[in-house]
Protein backbone atom coordinates (compact mmCIF):
# COMPACT_ATOMS: atom_id res chain seq x y z
CA UNK A 1 0.00 0.00 0.00
CA UNK A 2 2.73 2.55 1.17
CA UNK A 3 5.09 1.77 -1.84
CA UNK A 4 1.92 3.33 -3.99
CA UNK A 5 2.68 6.59 -2.21
CA UNK A 6 4.28 9.16 -4.59
CA UNK A 7 4.70 13.00 -3.23
CA UNK A 8 5.18 15.26 -6.79
CA UNK A 9 7.68 17.87 -4.58
CA UNK A 10 6.06 20.21 -6.26
CA UNK A 11 7.03 22.92 -4.44
CA UNK A 12 5.47 26.66 -5.19
CA UNK A 13 8.37 28.79 -6.77
CA UNK A 14 9.08 30.04 -3.47
CA UNK A 15 10.78 27.01 -1.85
CA UNK A 16 13.95 29.04 -1.00
CA UNK A 17 12.24 30.84 2.18
CA UNK A 18 12.85 26.90 4.26
CA UNK A 19 13.85 26.86 7.24
CA UNK A 20 13.20 30.67 7.88
CA UNK A 21 10.21 31.96 6.27
CA UNK A 22 6.49 30.08 6.07
CA UNK A 23 5.39 28.80 2.45
CA UNK A 24 2.35 27.29 0.73
CA UNK A 25 3.48 24.64 -1.41
CA UNK A 26 1.10 21.40 -3.30
CA UNK A 27 1.94 17.95 -3.37
CA UNK A 28 0.55 14.45 -4.06
CA UNK A 29 0.06 11.61 -2.63
CA UNK A 30 -1.02 9.15 -4.97
CA UNK A 31 -2.57 6.73 -2.19
CA UNK A 32 -3.95 8.90 0.59
CA UNK A 33 -5.18 5.35 2.47
CA UNK A 34 -3.81 5.84 5.42
CA UNK A 35 -4.62 8.79 6.23
CA UNK A 36 -8.91 8.17 5.53
CA UNK A 37 -11.23 9.15 8.70
CA UNK A 38 -11.99 5.35 9.20
CA UNK A 39 -7.94 4.77 8.86
CA UNK A 40 -7.70 7.26 11.43
CA UNK A 41 -10.30 5.68 13.82
CA UNK A 42 -8.23 2.31 13.45
CA UNK A 43 -5.09 4.29 14.28
CA UNK A 44 -6.52 5.74 17.02
CA UNK A 45 -6.81 2.10 18.49
CA UNK A 46 -3.54 0.82 18.03
CA UNK A 47 -1.69 3.99 19.71
CA UNK A 48 -0.89 4.08 23.29
CA UNK A 49 -4.06 5.93 25.17
CA UNK A 50 -1.93 9.07 26.04
CA UNK A 51 -1.11 9.90 21.78
CA UNK A 52 -4.89 10.13 21.57
CA UNK A 53 -6.53 13.48 22.38
CA UNK A 54 -10.05 14.26 21.94
CA UNK A 55 -12.19 17.10 22.48
CA UNK A 56 -15.83 16.67 22.72
CA UNK A 57 -16.26 13.31 21.35
CA UNK A 58 -16.28 10.36 23.75
CA UNK A 59 -13.57 8.36 24.76
CA UNK A 60 -14.71 5.78 23.60
CA UNK A 61 -14.26 6.75 19.98
CA UNK A 62 -13.19 3.29 18.65
CA UNK A 63 -16.16 1.72 19.46
CA UNK A 64 -18.46 4.21 17.85
CA UNK A 65 -19.42 3.13 14.79
CA UNK A 66 -18.24 5.33 11.57
CA UNK A 67 -21.49 6.97 10.78
CA UNK A 68 -21.92 8.08 14.50
CA UNK A 69 -18.48 9.30 14.37
CA UNK A 70 -18.99 11.26 11.24
CA UNK A 71 -22.02 12.28 12.59
CA UNK A 72 -20.16 13.67 15.92
CA UNK A 73 -18.06 15.49 14.34
CA UNK A 74 -20.68 17.04 11.96
CA UNK A 75 -22.82 17.88 14.50
CA UNK A 76 -20.55 19.42 17.56
CA UNK A 77 -17.26 21.20 17.71
CA UNK A 78 -15.05 18.36 18.34
CA UNK A 79 -11.32 17.34 17.07
CA UNK A 80 -9.19 14.26 17.13
CA UNK A 81 -5.34 14.50 17.20
CA UNK A 82 -3.40 11.21 16.92
CA UNK A 83 0.45 12.17 18.41
CA UNK A 84 3.98 10.61 17.35
CA UNK A 85 1.91 8.23 14.46
CA UNK A 86 5.54 7.31 14.24
CA UNK A 87 5.03 4.72 16.46
CA UNK A 88 2.86 2.55 14.43
CA UNK A 89 4.98 0.74 11.89
CA UNK A 90 2.92 1.81 8.26
CA UNK A 91 2.46 5.67 9.67
CA UNK A 92 6.30 5.22 10.42
CA UNK A 93 6.87 4.31 6.42
CA UNK A 94 4.33 6.96 5.00
CA UNK A 95 6.55 9.47 7.15
CA UNK A 96 10.04 8.41 6.28
CA UNK A 97 8.77 8.87 2.56
CA UNK A 98 7.76 12.27 2.99
CA UNK A 99 10.59 12.63 4.36
CA UNK A 100 12.57 11.43 1.51
CA UNK A 101 10.30 13.46 -0.90
CA UNK A 102 11.02 16.49 1.30
CA UNK A 103 14.72 16.18 1.49
CA UNK A 104 14.81 15.22 -2.75
CA UNK A 105 12.46 18.25 -3.38
CA UNK A 106 13.36 21.90 -3.82
CA UNK A 107 13.16 22.83 -0.84
CA UNK A 108 16.91 21.45 0.15
CA UNK A 109 15.57 19.78 3.38
CA UNK A 110 19.08 18.40 4.28
CA UNK A 111 19.69 14.97 6.91
CA UNK A 112 20.47 16.82 9.64
CA UNK A 113 16.80 16.97 11.39
CA UNK A 114 16.06 14.82 14.11
CA UNK A 115 12.96 13.36 16.23
CA UNK A 116 10.95 13.50 13.15
CA UNK A 117 7.19 13.28 14.57
CA UNK A 118 4.28 12.89 12.87
CA UNK A 119 0.62 14.23 13.95
CA UNK A 120 -3.55 13.81 12.34
CA UNK A 121 -5.45 16.31 13.06
CA UNK A 122 -9.34 15.81 12.44
CA UNK A 123 -11.81 18.29 13.15
CA UNK A 124 -15.14 19.28 12.47
CA UNK A 125 -16.28 21.70 10.15
CA UNK A 126 -15.32 25.88 10.99
CA UNK A 127 -13.45 24.19 13.94
CA UNK A 128 -10.85 26.73 14.95
CA UNK A 129 -7.62 26.02 16.42
CA UNK A 130 -6.40 29.04 19.05
CA UNK A 131 -3.34 31.56 18.33
CA UNK A 132 -0.03 29.26 19.28
CA UNK A 133 3.23 28.44 18.50
CA UNK A 134 5.19 25.13 18.15
CA UNK A 135 8.71 24.17 18.88
CA UNK A 136 9.47 22.27 15.58
CA UNK A 137 9.61 22.73 11.73
CA UNK A 138 6.14 22.11 10.83
CA UNK A 139 5.17 21.00 7.20
CA UNK A 140 1.77 20.60 7.50
CA UNK A 141 -0.10 18.48 4.92
CA UNK A 142 -4.03 19.22 4.25
CA UNK A 143 -5.41 15.67 2.95
CA UNK A 144 -9.75 16.61 3.29
CA UNK A 145 -11.74 19.39 3.64
CA UNK A 146 -10.33 23.14 3.60
CA UNK A 147 -8.92 25.26 5.69
CA UNK A 148 -7.26 28.72 5.93
CA UNK A 149 -3.97 28.73 7.86
CA UNK A 150 -3.26 32.38 9.25
CA UNK A 151 0.56 32.83 9.84
CA UNK A 152 2.71 35.61 11.34
CA UNK A 153 5.98 35.82 9.03
CA UNK A 154 7.83 36.35 12.89
CA UNK A 155 11.44 36.77 10.05
CA UNK A 156 9.90 39.75 9.16
CA UNK A 157 7.07 41.28 11.51
CA UNK A 158 7.34 39.32 14.80
CA UNK A 159 4.57 39.65 16.88
CA UNK A 160 5.25 37.94 20.32
CA UNK A 161 8.30 38.53 22.24
CA UNK A 162 11.18 37.35 22.91
CA UNK A 163 10.77 36.47 26.95
CA UNK A 164 7.16 35.20 25.34
CA UNK A 165 8.89 32.90 23.51
CA UNK A 166 11.13 32.07 26.58
CA UNK A 167 8.37 31.13 28.56
CA UNK A 168 6.80 28.88 26.29
CA UNK A 169 10.00 27.02 25.64
CA UNK A 170 10.06 26.66 29.34
CA UNK A 171 6.64 24.92 29.40
CA UNK A 172 6.28 23.89 26.13
CA UNK A 173 2.27 22.20 27.15
CA UNK A 174 1.21 25.77 27.12
CA UNK A 175 -0.82 26.08 24.27
CA UNK A 176 -2.78 29.28 23.32
CA UNK A 177 -1.41 32.40 23.10
CA UNK A 178 -3.74 35.96 23.55
CA UNK A 179 -5.36 36.58 20.60
CA UNK A 180 -5.47 40.53 19.64
CA UNK A 181 -7.68 41.42 16.84
CA UNK A 182 -4.90 43.84 15.72
CA UNK A 183 -2.68 41.19 15.48
CA UNK A 184 -4.88 40.23 12.09
CA UNK A 185 -3.44 42.28 9.68
CA UNK A 186 0.19 41.27 10.80
CA UNK A 187 -1.03 37.50 9.26
CA UNK A 188 -0.70 36.11 6.07
CA UNK A 189 -3.70 33.94 5.13
CA UNK A 190 -3.01 30.72 3.35
CA UNK A 191 -6.28 28.51 1.97
CA UNK A 192 -5.14 25.05 2.06
CA UNK A 193 -7.56 22.48 0.06
CA UNK A 194 -6.61 18.82 -0.53
CA UNK A 195 -2.84 18.09 -1.68
CA UNK A 196 -1.79 21.82 -0.70
CA UNK A 197 0.38 22.17 2.56
CA UNK A 198 1.57 24.88 4.39
CA UNK A 199 5.27 25.06 5.98
CA UNK A 200 5.67 26.72 9.38
CA UNK A 201 9.22 27.66 11.02
CA UNK A 202 9.52 26.52 14.41
CA UNK A 203 7.74 29.29 17.13
CA UNK A 204 6.05 31.23 13.82
CA UNK A 205 3.01 31.80 15.48
CA UNK A 206 -0.53 30.67 13.65
CA UNK A 207 -3.93 29.93 13.73
CA UNK A 208 -6.50 28.21 11.92
CA UNK A 209 -10.00 28.40 10.89
CA UNK A 210 -11.65 25.34 9.19
CA UNK A 211 -13.71 25.60 6.24
CA UNK A 212 -17.40 24.30 6.06
CA UNK A 213 -16.71 20.24 6.05
CA UNK A 214 -15.07 17.72 7.94
CA UNK A 215 -10.89 18.45 7.92
CA UNK A 216 -8.23 16.52 8.04
CA UNK A 217 -4.40 17.08 7.88
CA UNK A 218 -1.49 15.56 8.89
CA UNK A 219 1.61 17.34 10.04
CA UNK A 220 4.78 16.27 9.90
CA UNK A 221 7.63 18.09 12.49
CA UNK A 222 11.13 17.48 13.31
CA UNK A 223 13.91 19.72 14.61
CA UNK A 224 17.26 20.95 13.84
CA UNK A 225 20.48 22.25 14.98
CA UNK A 226 18.56 25.97 14.02
CA UNK A 227 15.34 24.91 16.24
CA UNK A 228 17.61 23.89 19.08
CA UNK A 229 19.71 26.27 18.82
CA UNK A 230 16.83 28.85 19.37
CA UNK A 231 15.29 26.57 22.25
CA UNK A 232 18.71 26.48 24.31
CA UNK A 233 19.36 30.11 23.86
CA UNK A 234 15.58 31.26 24.99
CA UNK A 235 15.77 29.18 27.85
CA UNK A 236 19.61 30.21 29.20
CA UNK A 237 18.30 34.05 28.72
CA UNK A 238 14.82 33.30 30.71
CA UNK A 239 17.22 31.62 33.24
CA UNK A 240 19.14 34.76 33.26
CA UNK A 241 16.30 36.93 33.35
CA UNK A 242 14.88 34.97 36.66
CA UNK A 243 18.48 35.85 37.94
CA UNK A 244 17.90 39.55 37.41
CA UNK A 245 19.55 40.24 34.71
CA UNK A 246 18.79 41.72 31.34
CA UNK A 247 20.25 39.26 28.34
CA UNK A 248 20.55 40.62 24.69
CA UNK A 249 17.69 38.87 22.41
CA UNK A 250 18.06 36.21 20.39
CA UNK A 251 20.31 37.38 17.53
CA UNK A 252 21.10 40.63 18.70
CA UNK A 253 25.14 39.22 19.37
CA UNK A 254 26.17 36.14 17.70
CA UNK A 255 28.92 36.21 20.00
CA UNK A 256 25.95 36.17 23.38
CA UNK A 257 24.53 33.46 21.72
CA UNK A 258 27.11 31.11 21.32
CA UNK A 259 27.68 31.99 24.55
CA UNK A 260 24.47 30.93 26.01
CA UNK A 261 24.47 27.89 23.90
CA UNK A 262 27.57 26.60 25.72
CA UNK A 263 26.33 28.10 28.76
CA UNK A 264 22.87 25.18 28.33
CA UNK A 265 24.42 21.99 29.82
CA UNK A 266 24.80 24.28 32.90
CA UNK A 267 21.56 25.17 32.79
CA UNK A 268 20.08 21.24 33.19
CA UNK A 269 22.63 20.34 35.47
CA UNK A 270 21.00 23.03 38.22
CA UNK A 271 17.77 21.97 36.87
CA UNK A 272 18.24 18.18 37.65
FE1 LIG B 1 0.49 24.48 15.23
Amino acid sequence: MIDKLNMKAQFFDIYNLFPTQPFKFSYSIEDTSLLTLSEVVKAAAELPRHLVEYSTLPFQVKELSYPDIVGLLSSTKSWIILRHLEHIPRYKSLMNQLLNKLMGSNIQLSNQYFNPASFIFVSSPNFVTPFHIDPEHNFLFQIIGEKQVLVNDASIDPIISSSEIEDYYADECGYSLDFRSDYLSRLIPMTLRSNEGVYIPFTFPHMVFNGNDISISYSLTFRTKMSEHHRKVHLVNRALRLLGFRPRKYEVSGISDSLKYQLFPLLNLINR
